[in-house]
């Protein structure tokens, strides 16, 4: 995927063109990579906005990075809302995808649009992401029929990862590797205008995207995919622990936060915060007469307090 020498930054955010379906299409056949990074808060939308990303999905990873959940099943529409929220006020250019959290759409079709409208209307987001096949394919039919555009998800898909046997690659088995093409291909089939591949081998994610229409992003997928997407707090290093494979890491955020606050802590322990630079001043006749204020109180409660019986 050689640019032949363009340059790979992206313009700022005012020469910027809002992302759209349409041009997505276009990258993917011009072998124009596709930039996708999570979001969940203002401040993380600022950034992905700032640094020029094509697509930013607010996605239920929230549940695991930012709500401290140990999994992403627990995570409601309501926690997904109010996120999306957020971070619809910190983006204009790049598309913003609302990931639909587990129980949002698995019981029914209906249910499966009622709750992608509330994400649109509610927090602002253009399109949904919805994850595996099987009975997803369904409701991702009924959302597209619906008007709004759906991104597919297969491979290792959290919500389902008991069922698939854990946090672990899928399709390395000519089996699963057919369940995979066939979940894609079903996905594409509905009308899915993008579909993330996550925690593939990259030969079976470079075989399955050549079949595919529409643009693929990978997550562990390797460098096959029209697209690539990463969580915003893994590739920061703001998350910690044990990471992924697939996560590459860019900088080494939390630790730069933990050695801040400490900082600060120290500062304000030896009196060395604030200094002069953070205060506010005040004229020296309002500052007098806010004093002889004080006299005058001081003079009249000790004179109260004299007066006062005891009991
Ligand atoms: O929720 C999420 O962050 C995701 C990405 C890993 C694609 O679904």
């Amino acid at each position: 995927m050689s640019s032949g020498g363009r340059s790979h930054t992206a313009p700022p955010s005012s020469d910027r063109q809002p992302m759209t379906l349409p041009r997505l299409l276009e990258m993917k056949a011009a072998g124009e990579p596709i930039v996708m990074v999570t979001a969940y808060d203002y401040p993380s939308a600022t950034v992905a906005e700032e640094a020029g990303v094509d697509i930013v999905l607010v996605g239920d990873s929230a549940a695991m990075v930012v709500l401290g959940y140990p999994g992403t099943e627990p995570v409601s529409m309501e926690e997904m809302i109010v996120l999306g929220k957020a971070v619809r006020r910190g983006l204009k250019t790049p598309l913003m995808v609302g990931d639909m959290p587990m129980g949002s759409y698995e019981a029914s079709n209906e249910l499966a649009v009622q709750n992608a409208q509330r994400l649109v209307k509610e927090t602002g987001c253009q399109v949904v992401k919805l994850e595996a096949g099987g009975i997803a394919v369904e409701r991702a039919r009924a959302i597209v029929r619906s008007g709004i555009p759906v991104m597919g998800h297969v491979g290792l898909t959290p919500q389902t990862a008991t069922a698939l046997g854990g946090y672990k690659a899928q399709g390395k088995t000519a089996q699963g590797a057919i369940k995979l093409c066939e979940d894609a291909l079903a996905l594409q089939s509905v009308g899915c205008f993008a579909i993330v591949f996550e925690a593939i081998p990259a030969a079976i994610a470079e075989a399955i995207a050549e079949r595919l229409e529409v643009p693929t992003i990978g997550i562990g997928a390797g460098p096959a995919t029209a697209g690539q997407v990463l969580v915003f707090h893994d590739l920061l290093g703001i998350t910690t622990g044990r990471m992924a494979k697939f996560v590459k890491r860019y900088a080494d955020v939390h630790e730069t936060m933990v050695s801040a606050v400490r900082e600060y802590g120290e500062e304000v322990r030896s009196r060395h915060f604030p200094e002069p630079d953070h205060v506010y001043a005040v004229e020296p006749a309002e500052l007098q007469e806010f004093r002889r204020y004080l006299e005058q109180e001081s003079l009249a409660s000790k004179t109260s307090w004299d007066w006062e019986p005891l009991p």
